[in-house]
């Protein structure tokens, strides 16, 4: 009987009524939640792009941003124009993500390589030197051979800029004295001189 008396008494603070409206209330926050983190995720600029799929009203520049291709081929030209900083932070992933097989100079003999990994090929050879920009953004992109992909690792952006830096990788390894701006050539033939003194 007294059990029945509080239980009643409950009913009347709550009645049914706020109880099913508190429910919809928390329902409603769960599903606002949910939104929100996928309004969030579609924000976020490295969401993963769909193969095959490109952004509507960039169709071209989306191909070779995201493929590396232009109508279906490899282009040797970069999706948007690359400057100094661009290059240094392409120096810094790769040194990050690719020195560890591809050591620091592109020769091909990292630490993995050395502990066992499958070695890479040197990015000096001929066919490195000659393959087209979009080569190198395809390789990281999709994985080649026994190297696997970076794409879920690296944005598409910092691919490109990787690329970048191991054309400019390419080129030091053919570069003379005389491609050296005159001021920036005589410090370094100063300190070569020193060097060999020493
Ligand atoms: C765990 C070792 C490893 C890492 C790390 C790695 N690679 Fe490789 N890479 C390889 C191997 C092994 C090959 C040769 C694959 C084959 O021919 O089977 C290769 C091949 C390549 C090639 C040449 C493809 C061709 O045409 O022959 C390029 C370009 C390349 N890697 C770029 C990169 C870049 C850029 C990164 C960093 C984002 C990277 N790799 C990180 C192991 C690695």
């Amino acid at each position: 009987m007294r059990l029945e008396s509080k239980f009643e008494g409950r009913r009347r603070i709550f009645p049914s009524g706020i109880l099913a409206r508190a429910r919809g209330i928390a329902c409603l926050g769960a599903i606002g939640m949910l939104l929100a983190g996928c309004r969030l995720d579609m924000q976020r600029s490295e969401r993963p792009v769909v193969p095959g799929t490109v952004a509507r009203g960039h169709l071209h520049l989306d191909e070779l941003l995201y493929t590396g291709k232009e109508n279906g081929v490899l282009a040797d030209k970069f999706p948007f124009p690359i400057t100094r900083a661009d290059l240094e932070r392409g120096r810094e992933r790769y040194n990050i993500y690719c020195t560890p097989c591809h050591d620091y100079t592109g020769g091909g003999h990292g630490m993995i390589v050395q502990r066992g990994f499958p070695p890479p090929p040197s990015f000096h050879i001929d066919r490195l030197r000659t393959a087209p920009a979009g080569h190198f953004f395809d390789v990281m992109t999709n994985g080649d051979g026994s190297m696997y992909s970076y794409a879920t690792r690296v944005e598409p952006e910092d691919r490109w800029r990787i690329a970048a830096y191991i054309r400019a990788l390419q080129l030091s390894h053919q570069a003379t004295i005389q491609d050296v701006p005159g001021a920036m050539r005589r410090k370094l033939m100063e300190e070569n001189s020193a060097e060999q003194i020493r």
